[in-house]
């Protein structure tokens, strides 16, 4: 899985701007579904047809989009200003490097302050493109960036820019691989403008209207020094959640992912998480309602350009969804 994850994690699609991300998965699941199809927003859908009476409608949601920005201003000297894409802290910008569509790298300084040691604004940062005045730049306002870090694996552990995602579009692709014998009609929906809220998953449910759904994100872990007061925790296995601060995950179902983990043996540990949320939280409010659920992936420094996840965590939760869409799902 490992070849996989790196090309997911290192190439590029901020929020709207899916177009590359999504011709990646698009090859990389070819001949895996019954059918594939692209929604009007660009959500990526491949379903696999019902093979018996009593199955589902099963939708998995996983995000293909990126955390990012947005050239607003390019100034006399060829410094582009910007405004974030979803989640934008300035603490792990500073330093960072952007990538654009066209391939262009920035890097990201800080304007002096009066307090050097203070926190800086979003204002208070510039991308530098090489450029020396606004004819020479090579990005335009409006053009939109994602960050730039490649790959790095220490021991079990993966540490990559856009882990949230595209971690999780590596685990739906492999349970694609995977899933041999299934009695429902799963729907894989790499959904675009998650972090902008949710809205690709709140139009590809609308037209799916699937019975049952799961998201598949990250989520924080309580495991750092003075971390959140969080029991999720790098190693201990796929995350159920049971709550976080856009939904209750249906209680239904958080018993029948524990239950399907204690069957295939595979580690789990219940995740109740302050801030943040998932696709799960749109798709269960669509139409008249979807009984909904989340397995997340353990992630350390979620939304930084080194986003660190475990790859026993990510091997759980493929088999963890495995033996969860082989049986039947009666609620
Ligand atoms: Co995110
Ligand atoms: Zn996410």
């Amino acid at each position: 899985m490992k070849p996989l994850i790196k090309k997911l994690v290192e190439s590029y699609g901020p929020s709207g701007h899916e177009e590359q991300i999504r011709e990646i998965i698009r090859s990389e699941i070819k001949g895996l579904a019954d059918y594939v199809t692209i929604d009007p927003l660009g959500n990526l859908i491949a379903v696999y047809k019902k093979k018996a009476k009593s199955g589902k409608k099963v939708m998995l949601a996983a995000h293909m989009d990126e955390i990012g920005l947005i050239v607003s201003h390019i100034d006399a000297k060829g410094f582009a200003s910007f405004v974030p894409v979803g989640g934008v802290r300035p603490l792990t910008c500073i330093g960072g490097r952007v990538r654009f569509a066209n391939d262009v790298i920035g890097v990201i300084g800080v304007h002096e302050r009066r307090d050097s040691n203070g926190v800086p604004t979003l204002d208070d940062l510039f991308i530098d493109t090489g450029a020396t005045s606004p004819d020479t730049s090579p990005v335009k306002v409006g053009d939109a960036a994602g960050f730039f870090r490649p790959l790095e694996e220490i021991g079990d552990r993966l540490v990559a820019k856009s882990m949230d995602d595209r971690i999780s579009c590596a685990v739906m692709i492999e349970v694609m691989r995977q899933l041999k014998r299934t009695p429902h009609e799963v729907q894989f929906v790499f959904t675009v403008q998650e972090e902008i809220g949710t809205r690709g998953a709140t139009t590809s449910a609308f037209g799916l209207d699937p019975e049952v759904a799961f998201s598949i994100d990250v989520t924080a872990t309580g495991d750092t020094p003075k971390g959140h007061r969080m029991e999720v925790a790098l190693g201990n296995g796929a995350a159920i959640k049971v709550r976080d601060a856009g939904m209750i995950s249906d209680p239904r179902l958080v018993t029948l992912l524990e239950q399907r983990a204690s069957e295939a043996k595979v580690k789990s540990q219940r995740e109740v998480l302050q801030g943040g949320s998932t696709d799960a939280r749109a798709i269960q409010v669509v139409r008249a309602g979807v009984p909904s659920g989340c397995v997340s992936i353990p992630c350390r420094y979620v939304h930084s350009p080194s986003e660190m996840v475990d790859m026993r965590d990510v091997n759980a939760a493929v088999s963890l969804l495995v033996q969860t869409l082989e049986k039947p799902i009666d609620l």
